[in-house]
């Protein structure tokens, strides 16, 4: 944990130039309240198309895609086509790793995450994609050197799958090649959305009493803004934990920050305070004031019987993972982690 809050707060903040199109794909078994199978295709973090084996067709996510798909229908057609072969394949491949791990019913899920990216600058392209399985990373591909990686867990893998010479080579062609297309597509119809900025509403949420509060903030875009807390005008490095940038439904983020307020004594309140920052617009600031904080807690006393504190959380959460199973991926290095299956 305490490497991430480095990594957030000493990396330097460069405007970036890369853009890129990623395929999360969710595979489930056991469960009736998923399809069992989803996709879910994100430009530049946004989501902007979707496929489950319900509609068994790519659907737009955003208007500027509409109107890319009016005019090259042949974008609904490859996805679409795409959607049902991968749907096909996902299962076989749960499957295979079922009779491996000689599982026989319980909920499990395989994901795979293709992402291709394109630096504007120097023209460079590249992408990564890896599969996972229950949650763990498994496979990834080794774009530059061609090849398979196994993880720890995936071992005993690599007799199986080493012999899939002939997906390797497909994957490789779709990252360098199809993805790389869609990808300057989706820049040419989506650039002006792109350029935009929006505003989030920023909230201090909290808990219980006790718990850390939480600067909260969502509707903003693009991704590339920073959140902190200060003390007396000065950023603070210690008693904050930083939450990852995740996507809202409407294409827009959220974000938060958590500040352990124990040690805090009560006077001091005033001098802390949240600052939401993203280039191009001014400056949100929030001072840390019981009054201004939202929570649903009770006090024990008053609260009836079988009712359930930590919504305001909870809600945080679900409205993140309510569009599947997986749910972000940030590249931070080069295993991510699928996050939603930890938190539920
Ligand atoms: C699965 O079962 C077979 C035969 O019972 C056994 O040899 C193998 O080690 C088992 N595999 C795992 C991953 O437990
Ligand atoms: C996006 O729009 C900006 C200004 O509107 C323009 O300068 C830029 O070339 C466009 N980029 C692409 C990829 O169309
Ligand atoms: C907050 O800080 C106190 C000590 O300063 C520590 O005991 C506690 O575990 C921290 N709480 C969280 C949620 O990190
Ligand atoms: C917000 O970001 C801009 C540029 O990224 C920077 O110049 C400014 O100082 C930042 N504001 C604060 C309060 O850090």
């Amino acid at each position: 944990m305490k490497l991430i809050v480095f990594l957030l707060v000493f990396l330097p903040v460069t405007e970036s130039v890369k853009h890129s199109l990623t395929y999360f794909l969710t595979a489930s078994s056991g469960l009736q309240t998923f399809p069992e199978f989803e996709a879910v295709l994100a430009f530049d973090g946004v989501q902007v198309g979707h496929c489950d084996s319900i509609s068994k067709r790519a659907e737009p996510r955003q208007d500027w895609v509409k109107k890319l798909n009016e005019d090259k229908p042949e974008n609904v057609d490859w996805h679409t086509n795409r959607c049902i072969a991968i749907h096909q394949f996902s299962k076989a491949i749960t499957e295979k790793i079922q009779q491996h791990f000689n599982q026989t019913g319980g909920v499990h899920f395989f994901q795979e995450i293709s992402s291709c990216e394109r630096d504007d600058k120097t023209g460079e392209v590249g992408g990564y994609q890896q599969y996972g399985y229950d949650g763990e990373t498994f496979i990834l591909l080794d774009l530059k050197n061609q090849r398979w990686v196994y993880t720890e867990q995936a071992v005993t893998f690599k007799p199986m799958w080493d012999q899939r010479n002939a997906l390797l080579n497909y994957n490789i062609k779709f990252l360098n090649g199809d993805c790389i297309q869609w990808l300057n597509m989706y820049l040419e119809y989506g650039n002006s959305s792109l350029q935009r900025k929006v505003r989030p509403s920023v909230s201090l949420l909290q808990k219980s009493p006790s718990s850390p509060v939480s600067c909260h903030a969502t509707g903003f875009y693009p991704d590339r803004a920073t959140m902190f807390w200060r003390k007396d005008g000065e950023k603070l490095h210690e008693d904050v934990d930083h939450g990852e940038i995740l996507p809202n439904h409407d294409g827009t983020f959220q974000m938060r920050v958590d500040l352990n307020i124990s040690s805090i004594k009560p006077e001091d309140w005033r001098r802390y305070d949240c600052v939401f920052n993203l280039s191009g617009v001014d400056d949100i600031v929030i001072k840390l004031d019981k009054a201004v904080i939202r929570t649903n807690w009770v006090p024990p006393s008053q609260v009836p019987v079988g009712a359930v504190v930590g919504v305001v959380v909870g809600l945080m959460l679900l409205s993140v993972c309510i569009t599947g199973l997986f749910i972000w991926w940030k590249n931070n290095n080069n295993r991510g982690r699928w996050s939603c299956f930890k938190l539920s």
